[in-house]
């Protein structure tokens, strides 16, 4: 297939940009890079000996949405583009619904005008918010706590309202648990500004003597042992969950909603044993408050991926670690770093 990427310059994106070509996919990216450079498609070149167009335009931008879908031919696009932060969104909800429900909309209204067949999109688990029964089910009552989650469910309702008006649109609606983890060459990874907000990141840098300890949010959830449950995923099973989507579409023209995840939940506590045990690293916590907005717990049910799909998820807990801390450790600057490898 011929694909366009949005955000393929990002976190998963990038991953996915790898498993694509080394699946013998021909693909293109448009980011603008608010989040992101150039340096990790550039690595995605040299590690598959391959080119990528990369075109640097914002997806709201209708003309230059326009241009890149006419003058690609593309047959299909994933539309990872868009803004991430569940705390953000709350100081800029007006900015979070531009990006990830405008651009949702521009990108596929485009998509349909120019007779493209397919679109995967990145949703999130916090469409879900607090739900009383584990694990979630696609079909389970959607209720958002943040702006982040309320642009992420408007995106995919924009989506399916498109599909409903064209039915030879096929759509896949992915809605990804926790992301983790990093290319196991060590040369693609996470690359967050700032401070980490996601605890992988940060425990990565604590482990690295970039911070002094790592802020255990609350110990009193009642969950295993106290401490937050989610469903972590390799970011290189995430990747491999967009060529399985697009391959179902391909197969059948349909609209799919699937839940991304192992369906296993681990927690602060386990995730900090884990990496501890597999690096030799010890980590410093300490217990705080809850952080505000934080649910107990949350794990996908992934009945329906594994139904509808081959896709099953290859890499466990000790992967997403080991890889994690391979990045942080031949990265130390993440891809701005002089000692980066090429
Ligand atoms: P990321 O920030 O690393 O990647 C997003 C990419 O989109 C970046 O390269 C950024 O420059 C680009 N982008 C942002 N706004 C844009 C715009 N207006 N026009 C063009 N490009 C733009 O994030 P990621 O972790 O790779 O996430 C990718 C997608 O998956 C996002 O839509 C995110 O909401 C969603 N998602 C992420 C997670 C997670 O925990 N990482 C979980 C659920 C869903
Ligand atoms: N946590 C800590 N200390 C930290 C950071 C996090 O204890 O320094 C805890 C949290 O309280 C939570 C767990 O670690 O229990 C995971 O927190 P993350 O911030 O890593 O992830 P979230 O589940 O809060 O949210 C993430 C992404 C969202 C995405 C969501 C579901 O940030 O964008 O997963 O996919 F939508």
């Amino acid at each position: 297939m011929n694909i366009l990427v949005t955000g393929g310059a990002g976190y998963i994106g990038s991953h996915t940009c790898l498993r694509l070509i080394e699946k013998g996919h021909q693909v293109s990216v448009l980011d603008n890079l608010c989040n992101s450079s150039h340096e990790p498609l550039r690595r995605v070149e040299l590690m598959t000996n391959s080119q990528i167009p990369v075109f640097i335009g914002d997806v709201r931008d209708a003309d230059t949405v326009a241009s890149v879908l006419r003058d690609g031919q593309f047959d299909s696009i994933i539309h990872f583009a868009g803004l991430k932060s569940v705390s953000e969104s709350f100081d800029k909800p007006t900015e979070y619904h531009d990006v990830n429900c405008i651009g949702t909309l521009t990108v596929a209204r485009t998509a349909v005008q120019l007779g493209i067949k397919r679109l995967v999109f990145s949703s999130s688990a916090t469409v879900y918010g607090n739900q009383d029964t584990m694990p979630i089910p696609e079909n389970a009552p959607t209720a958002p706590t943040s702006p982040y989650g309320e642009s992420k469910l408007a995106a995919e309702r924009v989506l399916c309202g498109l599909q409903d008006e064209c039915s030879s649109f096929s759509i896949a609606n992915l809605r990804y648990f926790n992301p983790v983890g990093a290319h196991e060459s060590g040369r693609l990874g996470e690359d967050p500004r700032g401070v980490p907000a996601n605890l992988m990141p940060f425990l990565a840098r604590v482990a690295a003597g970039v911070y002094r300890e790592l802020l255990i949010y609350g110990n009193d959830y009642p969950t295993v042992d106290g401490t937050g449950v989610r469903d972590y995923i390799h970011v290189v099973d995430l990747a491999d969950a967009h060529v399985a989507a697009l391959s179902a579409l391909q197969k059948r023209p349909r609209r799919i909603t699937w839940n991304v995840g192992r369906g296993v939940g681990i927690s602060v506590a386990q995730i900090v044993s884990a990496f501890e045990r597999t690096t030799g690293i010890n980590v410093p916590c300490r217990v705080a408050h809850r952080r505000e907005g934080d649910i107990a717990e949350s794990y996908a049910d992934v009945t329906r991926i594994t139904e509808e799909s081959e896709w099953r998820p290859h890499k466990d807990l000790d992967s997403m670690v080991r890889d994690l801390w391979r990045w942080q450790s031949l990265n130390p600057h993440g891809y701005s770093g002089a000692s980066t490898p090429t």
